[in-house]
């Protein structure tokens, strides 16, 4: 365990922050403008700037956005921990935006823009399952330190991570439910829950592309957790037996299959992450811990595109 204790260098004084999280006023520039700051700065970089902040900093509020790390024990493994999670929240916000965005494309019939935009999405999982590289240096010893100070917090109670879930069709109720008393994030969960996921999309796009989908496949109760259906893995099947480059279909179940693999690996690294860091201790948000997470590495969003290879 780490012995030493952190030294936390000041980086921004938090009493300079504007803490609104509205976007900062800031002006645009044109292949013009920057053409004549060049000749102006004779090719070196601007460093003068009017009022109290500069361009960087407002583009994306960085200087609030670095202000939000604030460690609550002694031990030297937090501030690894809450880079990483915050990191993890935002990387779950870029693939939750690429999903849903995807979900989009597959509503107007444009397979092709929702394979670019899928391709990033599958790229974007692999970054988030590397993050477990840093925390497994997080050692059991080191994460007792600060373990208390976590009191019921857990993943499971992140919103943005049950969005990324919800857009993927693994709908619960249960989970939504851990965010009904934060009247700020609560619709939004809420209509997720209650709306067609990415894959509900696809299946609906493979009867308008002339599969013959049960009725049930394609109007349920979408709060509901897809449950495999007998139309929707023959209509893969069908697809599959084109597995030819220019069948967009064909392309587009590779792509979810790519997604789904890497989702699961993702799931396999928390698991066997947690099992190094704290073994069979029961989690903070109330779970058995690493059973738990063990049951979920089972989990596929797209049930029938594992059936069909078998
Ligand atoms: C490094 C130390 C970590 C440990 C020991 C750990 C442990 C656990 C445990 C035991 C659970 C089961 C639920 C419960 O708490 O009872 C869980 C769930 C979860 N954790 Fe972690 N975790 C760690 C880091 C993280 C980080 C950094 C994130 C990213 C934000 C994260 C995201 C999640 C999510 C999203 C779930 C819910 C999974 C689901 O609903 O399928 N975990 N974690």
């Amino acid at each position: 365990m780490p012995t030493y204790e952190p030294h936390m260098p000041r980086i921004v004084d938090p009493t300079g922050v504007e803490g609104s999280p509205d976007p900062r006023p800031m002006p645009v520039s044109t292949a013009d403008s920057r053409a004549s700051t060049v000749e102006e700065t004779e090719g070196e970089p601007l460093v003068d700037f009017e009022g109290t902040s500069n361009p960087y900093i407002d583009y994306q509020s960085i200087d609030l956005l670095l202000s939000l790390q604030h460690p609550r024990s002694p031990g030297y493994d937090e501030m690894c921990f809450i880079v990483m999670g915050q990191v993890k929240e935002l990387l779950f916000r870029g693939l939750h935006f690429e999903l849903a965005n995807a979900q989009v494309q597959v509503r107007e019939d444009s397979i092709e823009n929702a394979l670019e935009i899928l391709g990033r999405a599958v790229t974007m999982m692999g970054y988030v399952t590397s993050s477990w590289d840093v925390l497994s240096t997080i050692t059991s010893e080191g994460f007792s330190q600060f373990r208390d100070t976590l009191g019921t917090a857990s993943g499971q109670l992140s919103f943005m991570y049950r969005h990324v879930e919800f857009v993927l069709g693994n709908k619960s109720e249960r989970l939504a439910s851990a965010h009904r008393n934060v009247p700020h994030v609560w619709p939004a969960i809420q209509a997720a829950l209650n709306s067609p996921s990415l894959y509900d999309d696809v299946i609906a796009l493979l009867a308008r592309r002339g599969h013959e989908i049960e009725a049930v496949a394609l109007d349920r109760d979408w709060s509901q957790p897809y449950q495999s259906n007998a139309s929707v893995e023959a209509a893969w099947r069908a697809i599959y037996a084109d597995a030819r480059a220019d069948n967009l279909l064909y392309r587009l179940g590779e792509a979810l299959t790519s997604f789904d693999q890497q989702f699961s690996v993702y799931r396999w690294r928390h698991f066997v992450s947690v099992e190094r860091i704290i073994g069979f201790k029961p989690g903070t948000g109330g779970s058995s811990g690493v059973g738990w997470l063990e049951a979920v590495t089972h989990h596929r969003f797209f049930p029938e595109l594992w059936a069909i290879r078998t």
